[in-house]
C-alpha cells in the first residue's frame, strides 16, 4: 500500500504530446514517441510524467477541447499505444498522470452536438444557453471577444469562457456531474496515477450572469471576477473529490488560478479538493494579468522574492505546492526572469536551483531541463497559439503599434514552450524527419539534448532531492526564509530535526555579497564553475546559485 501523500516524493515532469517525440514522421509527436524517449526520462531521473490532453479532439487548443474523453486523438495513436506505455513507464518506475478538462468540451463532443440539434434535447442543459436578441452579457472570454457565440438559427447564445469551440459544460447539472465521474473514475481503474486538472476553477459561474463595467477598448470586461472561483465552488469540488478521487490513492493537481491565499486550506488541507495547486502568483511577475499581455510590468527581484516567500508560506501553512518555473502556457523562463545578456547555461542552471529545491513537488516542463529559451517570429502568422493571435489583435486594438504587439506577443506567447523538443542537432531537431507542426526555435542546432550541461545539472539535482543524505530534508523540511540578504539575493533553507540545507540565488546582475557567519558550511551544488567564499562572505556572481548543507 502507498503511502497516503506518496507524491510529495514525487518529481513531475510534463509533458506537451504534440511536441515531443515524433515517431511515424507526420510531424506531430505522438504516444509511441513518448514511449521511445521514457530511458532519457529515467536517466534525468523523474518520477511521474504528466501528459498533456491526448484524447480525441480537433485541435483548436491543442487538445483542451475534447471530443471524445475516452478516445485517443489519432495524431497521437490508439488506446493500445496508450496501454504500452503506461505499461512501459511503470516497469522504469515512471507514474503516468493525465490533463483532466471538465470545464469545457470541444463544440465537437457528441453531448454538444446532441444539443444543436434539438432544443428539447436534455444535452442542451449540459451546456449553458440563454435565450436573447442580444449577448446577455459583457463578458469577454479568456481567449478574447464576448463569451456568448449565437446558434445559426435560433435568437440563443451559448456560454464559452475560453474559446468559442470550448463550450462550458454546466456544472449546475447533477447528471452531467455524475457522467464526469463515471468517466474519471474509468480512468483510474485503468492505473493512471492521478490527473492534472484543467481550469478547475472556472466550473462554477455566478447565475446572476450580470454585466461588468468595461475594462478595455472592446467594451466588454474580464469574465474571471464572476466565473472563476466563485462561491458555491467549494460544493462542486467536495463532490468531485468524495465521487472519484478519493477512492483511489492518487495525485491531483489543481490548475487553480485566482484562488484567495485564505482559501487554499480548502484546496490543499489535510481535507482539501486537491493533493496540490500551481500558483500562479509569482511566474506571472511580468504581466498584470496572465491573460492581458499588453499589460506588462516593471518587476524588480525584491517583489518576486515577496511574492514567492508569501506563496511559500501560504502552502506550508495549509498544505502542498506544485512547484514550476514553466508549463506549456507560459514562456521559457530562462527568457522571462534573466535579463538578455546574462541568459547562459549557468543562469539557467540557478533558475532551475531558486525553484527547486522549494518545497513542494518539483514540476519540469519538457526541455527546460535543456536550458531552452524563448522562440522569436516575425510575423504573427508564425504563431499556432489561439491567445497569441487574441493578443496581437488586442494589443493593436488597445493602441499599440504592430511592432509593439509583436513584441508582447513574442515575449508571452504559449507557442514558446510548444516548439518541438531538439533531441539533436539533425535537421528538425531529430524531433521528425518531416517539417514539425510548429517550428523549432533558432537555437535549437547549438541546444539540444546532446551532452548538454543544464541537463547533467538538472539531474544532480533530482539526485540530491530523491537519493542520499539530504533528501529527506529537501522533500520534507520546513523552509524559512533569510531575511538578511541583499534585496537582489533570494536565500532560505529547508529544516528537518537537526539537518539544514542552504539555497543562495542572486537573481540580479550585479555582483552581491552575503555574510555567512557561523558554522561551516559544505557546498552540495553550485550553478557556476567557481565559488569566491572569501572569510565569512560569500561573492555571488550575477545569476549565481549555491546549496549548501550545514
Ligand atoms: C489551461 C490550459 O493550461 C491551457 O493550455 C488551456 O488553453 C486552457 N486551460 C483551456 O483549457
Amino acid at each position: 500500500m502507498k503511502d497516503k501523500k506518496w507524491w510529495e516524493k514525487e518529481v513531475i515532469y510534463q509533458i506537451y504530446p504534440k511536441s515531443f517525440k515524433d515517431s511515424n514522421n507526420d510531424g506531430i509527436g505522438d504516444l509511441q514517441g513518448i514511449r521511445e524517449k521514457l530511458p532519457y526520462l529515467k536517466e534525468l531521473g523523474i518520477t511521474t510524467i504528466w501528459i498533456c490532453p491526448i484524447f480525441t479532439s480537433p485541435m483548436v487548443d491543442n487538445g483542451y477541447d475534447i471530443s471524445d474523453f475516452e478516445g485517443i486523438n489519432p495524431e497521437f495513436g490508439t488506446m493500445a499505444d496508450f496501454d504500452q506505455l503506461l505499461e512501459d513507464a511503470n516497469k522504469l518506475g515512471i507514474k503516468v498522470i493525465l490533463d483532466l478538462v471538465i470545464n469545457h468540451t470541444s463544440d465537437e463532443h457528441p453531448w454538444f452536438q446532441a444539443a444543436l440539434k434539438d432544443k428539447e434535447s436534455p444535452y442542451r442543459d449540459y451546456y449553458i444557453f440563454k435565450e436573447g436578441k442580444t449577448e446577455p452579457n459583457n463578458w469577454r472570454s479568456i481567449f478574447g471577444g464576448s463569451v456568448w457565440e449565437k446558434l445559426p438559427d435560433e435568437e440563443v447564445y451559448y456560454f464559452h469562457a475560453f474559446d468559442k469551440k470550448q463550450p462550458d459544460l454546466n456544472w449546475e447539472n447533477p447528471v452531467l456531474r455524475q457522467e464526469l465521474y463515471e468517466m474519471i473514475n474509468r480512468w483510474l481503474e485503468k492505473g493512471i496515477a492521478g490527473f492534472r486538472i484543467d481550469s478547475i476553477t472556472f466550473i462554477k459561474k455566478d447565475q446572476d450572469f450580470a454585466s461588468l463595467p468595461t475594462d478595455g477598448v472592446d467594451g466588454l470586461a474580464s469574465c474571471k471576477s464572476k466565473t472563476r472561483n466563485r462561491p458555491g465552488i467549494e460544493v462542486f469540488l467536495n463532490e468531485l473529490k468524495k465521487e472519484t478521487f478519493e477512492k483511489y490513492n492518487c495525485v491531483t493537481v489543481g490548475e487553480a488560478p485566482g484562488v484567495p491565499y485564505e482559501d487554499y486550506g480548502d484546496f490543499i488541507g489535510d481535507d482539501g479538493y486537491f493533493s496540490m495547486i500551481f500558483d500562479f502568483n509569482y511566474s506571472d511577475i511580468d504581466v498584470e494579468s496572465g491573460s492581458d499581455w499588453f499589460k506588462r510590468t516593471n518587476w524588480t527581484t525584491k517583489e518576486f522574492k515577496e511574492k514567492l516567500k508569501r506563496s511559500q508560506k501560504v502552502l506550508q501553512k495549509n498544505g502542498w505546492g506544485a512547484n514550476f518555473v514553466e508549463n506549456h502556457d507560459q514562456p521559457r523562463a530562462v527568457s522571462k526572469f534573466i535579463k538578455p545578456e546574462y541568459q547562459t547555461d549557468e543562469a539557467a542552471k540557478a533558475l532551475g536551483m531558486l525553484y527547486f529545491f522549494l518545497r513542494g513537488t518539483p514540476f519540469i516542463y519538457q526541455a527546460q531541463e535543456l536550458g531552452m529559451q524563448n522562440a522569436k517570429r516575425n510575423t504573427i502568422d508564425q504563431f499556432n497559439d489561439i491567445s497569441s493571435i487574441d493578443n496581437y489583435h488586442r494589443s493593436i486594438q488597445e493602441g499599440y503599434t504592430l511592432e509593439t504587439a509583436l513584441d508582447f506577443v513574442n515575449k508571452r506567447s504559449r507557442d514558446n514552450t510548444r516548439t518541438p523538443f531538439p533531441w539533436d542537432d539533425r535537421q528538425y531537431g531529430g524531433f521528425s524527419a518531416t517539417t514539425p507542426w510548429l517550428a523549432m526555435t533558432e537555437e535549437y542546432p547549438n541546444r539540444n539534448s546532446q551532452q548538454n550541461p543544464v541537463f547533467a545539472h538538472y539531474k544532480k539535482m533530482i539526485e540530491l532531492r530523491q537519493q542520499g543524505q539530504v533528501s529527506e530534508v529537501l522533500t520534507h523540511g520546513t523552509i524559512v526564509f533569510l531575511e538578511n540578504v541583499p534585496d537582489n539575493v533570494i536565500a532560505y533553507k529547508r529544516v528537518l530535526n537537526e539537518n539544514e540545507v542552504y539555497s543562495f540565488t542572486n537573481l540580479s546582475d550585479t555582483e552581491e555579497l552575503i555574510s555567512i557567519k557561523g558554522e561551516p558550511l559544505e557546498l552540495l551544488l553550485n550553478s557556476h564553475g567557481d565559488l569566491v567564499n572569501e572569510e565569512n562572505e560569500l561573492k555571488l556572481y550575477p545569476y549565481q546559485s549555491v546549496l549548501f548543507k550545514k
